[in-house]
């Protein structure tokens, strides 16, 4: 490869940091590490069945701004606003699922383990547990120092068109075929009113309503969600047929019935559209795709130490 062609493509990965990540990184030195963080994440879905959708997003979050560096976990301290106060926070929740899952740990393995291995791990366990695919996730991350809320500007919109969604992508080295696989983490959780109005009113000049949502499910929306909406935690499921890990989500974007403007793009692009179709109609080879994607995205790397409270830097 030539210099001009290196760094061309060293400089569209902006976000991009090599790992040395292993699935057996700590065989010797924790070897009960996955299954204390099942037991925990298992006994909070148990609660809560939020729980699964609240850590996979957490884990995207984190990976997404400075690498899967556990970012997201920290608090704010003194002048400085941490990430997860960041803007989109909305729905941000639940860590205290980590917290207790790194209490399990470093009650077995003290000071060993990094709060963003064990993200990783919960992020992998939610969504096994909740029905979908299961992967060994490697290991070695360390936790970073820095969380700034200004950082969140970082994450993809809800309003992104389709060469945004892929720009935002490729500058963490993940290609469109990892954006519409990743996409179908949306077959769990909510979303809160604000994140979609801008397709249930005033669309644009011509449309009150989105027209490439499915007219029923507009109204629908719009009900739920009314202009001057005050009922604070209004909104949608995004998969709302299913709370299981499925691929639901690729089927309904056919059909004119997802929740944000980012999913409905994926139509626009023929490549997206394709994988949309084949993901639609082969729930196994979007179970394979998702679970590779996942490795890539939870491959990218940040941090410098091992914390002992996620909330706080050493
Ligand atoms: C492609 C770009 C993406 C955009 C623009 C996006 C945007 C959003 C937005 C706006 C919400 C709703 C927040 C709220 O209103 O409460 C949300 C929720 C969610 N997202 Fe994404 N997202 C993207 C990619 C991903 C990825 C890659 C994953 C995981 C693999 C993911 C998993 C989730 C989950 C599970 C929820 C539900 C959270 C909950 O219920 O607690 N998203 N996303
Ligand atoms: C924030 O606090 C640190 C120490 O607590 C201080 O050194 C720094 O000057 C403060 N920054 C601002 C902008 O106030
Ligand atoms: C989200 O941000 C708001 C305002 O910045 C803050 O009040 C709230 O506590 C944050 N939520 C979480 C989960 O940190
Ligand atoms: C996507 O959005 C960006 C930023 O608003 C805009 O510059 C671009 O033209 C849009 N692309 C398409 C294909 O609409
Ligand atoms: C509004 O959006 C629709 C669908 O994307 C499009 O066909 C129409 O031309 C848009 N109207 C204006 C005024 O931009």
């Amino acid at each position: 490869m030539n210099a001009a062609v290196f760094g061309l493509l060293l400089a569209s990965c902006l976000f991009c940091t090599t790992s040395g990540l292993s699935t057996d990184y700590y065989e010797k030195t924790c070897p009960q590490l996955e299954h204390a963080v099942r037991r925990v994440v298992k006994k909070a879905m148990k609660n809560d069945a939020t729980v699964p959708a609240a850590l996979l997003r957490m884990h995207f979050h984190d990976c997404f701004i400075r690498g899967c560096d556990g970012s997201v976990l920290l608090d704010s301290k003194g002048n400085n606003t941490a990430e997860k106060e960041g803007p989109p926070n909305i729905s941000l929740h639940a860590f205290y699922v980590i917290d207790h899952a790194k209490e399990a740990v470093e009650a077995l393995c003290p000071g060993t383990v990094s709060c963003a291995d064990i993200l990783a791990v919960a992020a992998r366990d939610s969504v096994t547990l909740s029905g979908g695919p299961h992967w060994e996730v490697p290991k070695g991350r360390k936790d970073g120092t820095i969380s700034k809320a200004s950082d969140t500007r970082q994450l993809p919109a809800p309003i992104f068109n389709n060469s945004q969604l892929q720009q935002s992508f490729s500058q963490r080295g993940l290609s469109i075929d990892d954006l519409v696989a990743l996409s179908g983490g949306h077959t769990l959780g909510f979303a809160h009113c604000s994140s979609f109005q801008n397709r249930i009113h005033n669309f644009n000049a011509t449309h009150d309503v989105d027209p490439s949502l499915d007219p029923t499910f507009g109204t629908a929306l719009q009900k739920t969600c009314p202009m001057h909406n005050k009922v604070k935690n209004a909104g949608s499921t995004l998969d709302p047929t299913t709370t299981k890990f499925d691929n639901r989500y690729y089927k309904m974007i056919l059909q004119g019935r997802s929740i944000f403007s980012s999913d409905q793009a994926l139509l626009d692009n023929p490549r997206t559209k394709m994988l949309v179709a084949k993901f639609a109609k082969s729930r196994k080879h979007f179970r394979k795709a998702f679970a590779q994607s996942m490795i890539k995205m939870s491959s990218l790397s940040g941090g410098e130490e091992i914390r002992l409270n996620c909330r706080l830097v050493r």
